[in-house]
């Protein structure tokens, strides 16, 4: 017999510790990267106060919302879930998405991070039943080309398509940019921005200042993919470390940024688990 440690002690060891390996090297890469940004002035003023953003009454287990995401999930997953959708924000982050649209009732959303347009069908079809609103969503590919992942997934149409299929043309813009190209062109505003696009902590920092100067009053800057203090909140899936190190420069800056991050919901987002990744920056 062995005198170390039990066989499943050290599979775990096994697989865990080269995972945080990676995870620690990875980091120290982005850190690095982000360091070679220079300071970049940005205005909170527009952010939502701390103090209305109560998590509690946007996210209670019960809402008389319900019965319209049961009609709205439903269609959805008609025409959008048939695929290999993984790469997409998770089932209950989709709810959450829907969640805060119908709490807040923003008229103009923006999103970087099309991909599959999972987080846009939900933003839009909650924008839809709110009466009015417009999503804006762009991504440094054509989503809805032959190159865009639809494909890859399995999907039977781009999102353009399925968008036109849920009745929600009226109510999104496709845009094939790299955010950095969108930022540099645009002078709109919006009540609400989700930045799911680029995970680098560079890039992060760049759309979270950028977003901070296009928020109408009272605003949102919504991040996906944000694990508190590096963490991690899902036992098979390594921790994406740019928006948290973004955050972390940011608030060093201006310590009137603070951040609510959505985890634990009171459903389930993943086989498993009600932790989430999502997260709303707040004014202090
Ligand atoms: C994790 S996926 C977004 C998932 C999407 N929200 C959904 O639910 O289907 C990230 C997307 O960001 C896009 N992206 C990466 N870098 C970008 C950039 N600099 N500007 C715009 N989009 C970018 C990628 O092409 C990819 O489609």
């Amino acid at each position: 017999m062995g005198v170390g440690m039990p066989s499943i002690t050290k599979t775990l060891a096994k697989r865990i510790l080269p995972q945080i390996a990676i995870e620690a090297v990875l980091r120290r890469r982005e850190k690095r990267a982000l360091d070679l940004v220079p300071d970049l002035d940005f205005e909170p003023s527009a952010l939502i106060a701390s103090t209305l953003f109560d998590h509690s009454v946007i996210f209670a287990a019960q809402s008389p919302l319900d019965s319209d995401w049961e009609a709205d999930h439903g269609a959805i997953v008609r025409q959008a879930t048939e695929g290999r959708i993984g790469s997409a924000v998770s089932a209950g982050d989709r709810r959450a998405l829907y969640r805060l649209v119908r709490h807040f009732q923003p008229k103009s959303v923006l999103e970087f991070g099309t991909h599959l347009g999972m987080s846009t069908y939900y933003l839009a079809q909650a924008l839809a039943r709110n009466g009015a609103g417009r999503i804006t969503t762009v991504d440094i590919i054509d989503v809805n080309g032959d190159g865009g992942a639809w494909r890859q997934a399995g999907l039977k149409m781009p999102p353009a398509e399925i968008a036109k299929a849920l009745g929600l043309s009226g109510h999104v813009e496709f845009v094939a940019e790299p955010s950095t190209e969108f930022m540099a062109g645009q002078q709109d505003t919006y009540d609400l921005i989700f930045l799911d696009g680029d995970h680098a902590a560079s890039a992060v920092y760049r759309e979270v200042a950028w977003a901070l100067g296009r928020l109408n009053p009272g605003g949102q800057i919504i991040l996906h993919d944000y694990f508190p203090n590096g963490t991690r909140l899902f036992p098979d899936l390594q921790v994406v470390q740019g928006p948290y190190l973004a955050f972390d420069r940011l608030s060093r800056e201006n310590p009137s940024i603070g951040i609510v991050p959505f985890s634990p919901l009171p459903w389930t987002t993943m086989p498993g688990t009600n932790n989430t990744s999502l997260a709303a920056l707040v004014r202090m």
